[in-house]
């Protein structure tokens, strides 16, 4: 975790948690929690197939200013939505006025549910990872809350074992059933890095964000609709495509054997198999390129999973592929790819460094004119996982 002072950015998010924290409680806050958002560099709805997947950590932060109360009480103030919401220990129920808070409430209900007692806290949350773009705002606030109730009540919990309560609190509380890649880097992400997840076993290896070259992030601005359907949706359809073929996961096949069994399903669930099967076989293909320095393979790798994601698996839409069009398009693009569940949000793209300025400006422009939306285009850094910022003054 930078300290506040080194980093600008997260310097002024600090800032304004702490005093929101001083106005909302009357006192200063005992620790400042940063959790980061993340970017999938490839291996795309994987996870819940028990495949792999590469994201990283990003230099966008959801921020909690915490302090422990003497009471079984949690109280929040959401600094950017100008809310409140408050609950006790002893009942956690959901609240539908601020649905915002059931990330809290359900890290909180998950972290009881493995018996481990929690101190009341008061919490002020401030956060620069864009909502609903894909990014993992919701992973980043589940983790930073975990870790606020492990600092203010003082037990272990590895980084693992978080990240896993985190997905219960989001499967079982929130109601989203996502896989286990969002908090897993939010939890362990390492500066520099990306981590390759192995998301059966849940073993991981930090694989270092190659030089020379820039991960840019490209925030199309659409919204994601239609994400909580579809994605389940998706993944019924791979949990048929793995029972016609006899296996727990999608993870379990080869494309060879896939293609062989062509004839034993549907063309729709083959489709979504085909994406998952070779997504799988990309992702290590990936990081074997990374490992040898060859990141023109990398980036050939990325537009093919952006192609296997709107053919096959079609998750994607109009402005992610203008988007990614655009990048392709530029020179000093070694590829570039939707990134997230889909339906609206960002794009990842991997540029070589001289070209990174001009591909910013192109490619902002370029999407604008063919869509009418203005994007946000932003280099990112990999970010070390959730921790605690120091606070020096
Ligand atoms: C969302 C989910 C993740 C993962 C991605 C798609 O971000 O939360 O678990 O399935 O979509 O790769």
């Amino acid at each position: 975790m930078p300290s506040a002072n080194e980093n600008a950015r997260l310097a002024a998010l600090t800032n304004r948690a702490r005093s929101a924290f001083q106005r909302a409680y009357g006192d200063a806050p005992t620790h400042v929690v940063a959790a980061p958002g993340r970017v999938n560099l490839i291996g795309e709805h994987t996870d819940y197939n028990d495949g792999f997947v590469l994201p990283a950590a990003i230099d966008r932060h959801a921020l909690m200013a915490i302090g422990p109360r003497n009471d079984n009480q949690v109280r929040i103030v959401a600094v950017d939505l100008n809310a409140r919401s408050s609950f006790s220990l002893d009942q956690i129920d959901h609240d539908q006025a601020n649905r915002w808070s059931n990330y809290q409430r359900g890290v909180a209900w998950a972290l009881q549910g493995e018996g481990l007692a929690l101190r009341g806290m008061n919490m002020v949350l401030t956060s620069d990872v864009p909502v609903g773009s894909g990014l993992s705002s919701s992973a980043a606030v589940e983790v930073a809350t975990a870790f606020a109730f492990q600092v203010l009540s003082e037990f272990e919990l590895n980084g693992v074992t978080r990240a896993l309560l985190c997905q219960k609190a989001e499967n079982d509380f929130v109601g989203m059933n996502c896989g286990i890649m969002d908090q897993f880097i939010v939890s362990l992400g390492s500066r520099g890095h990306a981590l390759l997840i192995d998301c059966r076993s849940l073993d991981y290896q930090a694989v270092p964000v190659p030089e020379g070259c820039s991960v840019v992030i490209c925030d199309t601005k659409k919204r994601r609709g239609l994400v909580d359907s579809e994605y389940n949706l998706r993944r019924q359809e791979c949990e048929r495509g793995a029972e016609i073929l006899g296996v727990r996961a999608l993870r379990d096949v080869t494309l060879e054997q896939l293609v062989q069994r062509r004839g034993a399903m549907d063309a729709l669930t083959y489709r979504r198999c085909h994406h998952v099967v070779s997504e799988n076989e990309r992702t290590q293909q990936a990081v074997s390129a990374l490992r040898n320095n060859d990141v023109a393979k990398f980036g050939k790798l990325m537009d093919a999973s952006h192609v296997s994601l709107r053919d096959d698996y079609q998750v994607s839409c109009l402005e992610l592929d203008e988007m990614v069009a655009a990048a392709w398009a530029q020179p000093g693009t070694l590829g570039s790819r939707m990134t997230g569940a889909g339906f609206g949000g960002c794009t990842v793209s991997l540029v070589e460094s001289a070209g990174t300025d001009a591909f910013v400006q192109d490619v902002a422009r370029t999407y604008q004119s063919r869509t009418g939306l203005r994007p946000e285009v932003y280099v990112c850094q990999a970010e070390d996982g959730v921790g605690l910022v120091s606070l020096t003054n």
